[in-house]
């Protein structure tokens, strides 16, 4: 085990795409920023030093931290803001873990453009339960705003309006020359023929669910989030926002130019070795964004490895049951344009976030920063999925989490519901990888449901989508203690109050306590 440092210097750059120059946000001057290679086992040392004119934070997304919420990064969940001037290093073990995950700003929409990928690679002696590929890259899918992001978002805040959406899908930070002036902004691949690549794709989008495909190409998934995953040959991949899956391509195509694209069409370019840019590229086939069917069967298709050295430890057993229900509401806002703003709420509870870290206050015993009374189910159950509820529920705000003793095996059932609007919703949980055990369309029935689960090889992952008007069943136990959030990974629900946090309470003995914290943690 080695000890692996990066400096991070968060600082302004100015950059154009789609005829348009704006300063941005970067990580070293890199749109997207630099990548983390690492080895299982390995512990990173990241100074992170804030140059920039907006306090920030760096969450390092999917990494356990085990007991080490304050390595994790969300702003006043398990620290403060790094100010304008400041530095703060985080310091953490890679354990237990190989394979792509990513590291985003995580405060407001700073992710936009302060975002990287995390490449660890399995531990000395050990090598890829597949073929070992001949070649690696990163594909990190974002989104591209014309306008200044930030100054966007603080003003649709104030005036309850609804988003912007993006002007265009990057790949690589690359829109690809299917846009204009981009023809120069297009991200290249190269490939010999006859050899098998592998992809490390990332959707580090902030509002758009996407899907991936490579012209004529098959796609064999071999892992996702970081957990490598029973190997099945695709023609496209959907990936949702925050989620990160590897495939396998075999460059066995009559040589040419194709295009990866996603479906706001980003596009890049596979290229073969030695052959001239004569043929036109061709675009991939891909489902459309409300093809269900494609989701519900791509899942299925999703499963754990689940063998002797990665097995899939399932719990069988659930002490603790939660059912959260995931809806949007009214909330009257004076100094809104129409007078009143979206909300967003799990169990009709719109989160709000405290000005101190919520994992000092747990740790050093503040009162009155947040209530542990998040109810584990709705007051009032309702038929969720039925016909459109344009009531509002009377939504409230507060910063309620909800507290679990250590080591409880515990059961999540995330159902949307159909309050004012149904969407599908892409679920990350801090500290944890889960198994998603069930998903299905409708209304989540506790009667006939769970014996349709799978608790054999489930798929295990950090993030999971919960289908449009449809619920989806995840287990883990809390075996990681502090405070963990869990969100919407879809920014401006996030901003909307579609988030809540777990408090997991230590364990017996101080080897299963939250460590203390480092000396350079931002104060508040
Ligand atoms: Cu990738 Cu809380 O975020």
């Amino acid at each position: 085990a080695a000890i692996k440092k990066y400096q991070f210097d968060v600082q302004v750059k100015k950059v154009s795409r789609l005829c348009h120059s704006k300063p941005i946000v970067t990580v070293n001057g890199g749109f997207p920023g630099p990548t983390i290679y690492v080895q299982e086992g390995d512990r990173l040392q990241i100074n992170v030093t804030n140059h920039a004119q907006y306090n920030m934070s760096i969450h390092w997304h999917g990494l356990k931290q085990y007991r080490n919420g304050w390595a994790d990064g969300p702003t006043y969940v398990t620290q403060c803001p790094i100010q304008t001037g400041s530095s703060y290093t985080y310091v953490f073990n890679v354990t237990g873990q190989r394979g792509t995950l990513w590291w985003h700003a995580h405060i407001l929409w700073l992710r936009a453009t302060v975002y990287g990928a995390i490449v660890i690679m399995p531990k000395q002696g050990t090598s890829f339960p597949f073929p070992q590929p001949y070649r690696e890259t990163e594909i990190l899918l974002g989104e591209w705003w014309n306008v200044d992001v930030e100054t966007f978002v603080n003003k649709a805040t104030r005036l309850g309006l609804p988003p912007n959406s993006s002007d265009a899908h990057t790949i690589n930070g690359k829109p690809g020359p299917l846009f204009p002036c981009s023809e120069k902004h297009t991200f290249a691949m190269e490939v010999e023929q006859g050899k098998t690549y592998l992809l490390r794709i990332i959707n580090a989008a902030l509002n758009d669910e996407l899907f991936f495909g490579i012209a004529g190409q098959n796609l064999i998934v071999v892992e996702v989030d970081a957990v490598y995953t029973k190997p099945f040959t695709t023609q496209a991949i959907l990936i949702a926002l925050g989620q990160t899956t590897n495939v396998l391509v075999k460059a066995n195509q009559a040589p040419g130019r194709y295009f990866p694209v996603d479906n706001k069409t980003a596009t890049a370019i596979l290229q073969y070795r030695g052959v001239l840019n004569t043929i036109l590229p061709s675009l991939p086939q891909l489902p459309n964004p409300n093809d269900t069917s494609f989701a519900l069967s791509y899942n299925k298709k999703l499963r754990s490895l689940n063998t002797p050295n990665f097995p899939a430890n399932v719990p069988l057993k659930v002490d603790r049951k939660l059912f959260y229900t995931i809806g949007f509401g009214k909330e009257s806002c004076p100094s809104c344009i129409n007078g009143t703003r979206f909300v967003a709420s799990l169990n009709n509870i719109s989160f709000e976030m405290p000005h101190v870290g919520l994992l000092q206050a747990h740790y050093f015993n503040l009162k009155g920063v947040f209530k542990t009374d998040f109810p584990d189910r709705p007051s009032t159950p309702f038929n969720y999925t039925g016909a459109p509820l344009t009531a509002n529920l009377g939504t409230s705000t507060g910063t309620r989490l909800s507290k679990i003793a250590f080591n409880l095996t515990v059961e999540l059932v995330l159902q949307d519901t159909n309050l004012l609007t149904v969407e599908s919703h892409p679920f990350h949980l801090h500290g944890y990888n889960f198994f998603v055990v069930g998903t299905g369309i409708g209304n989540f029935d506790p009667a006939k449901d769970p014996a349709k689960y799978n608790l054999v090889d489930p798929v295990e992952r950090n993030t999971v989508g919960v289908p449009t008007c449809g619920w989806t069943a995840i287990r883990f136990r809390a075996d990681n203690p502090g405070v963990w959030f869990m969100h919407c990974h879809l920014e401006f629900h996030t901003g909307w109050g579609l988030k809540m946090a777990f408090v997991v309470e230590d364990g017996p003995g101080s080897d299963l306590s939250v460590l203390p914290p480092p000396k350079d943690l931002p104060p508040c």
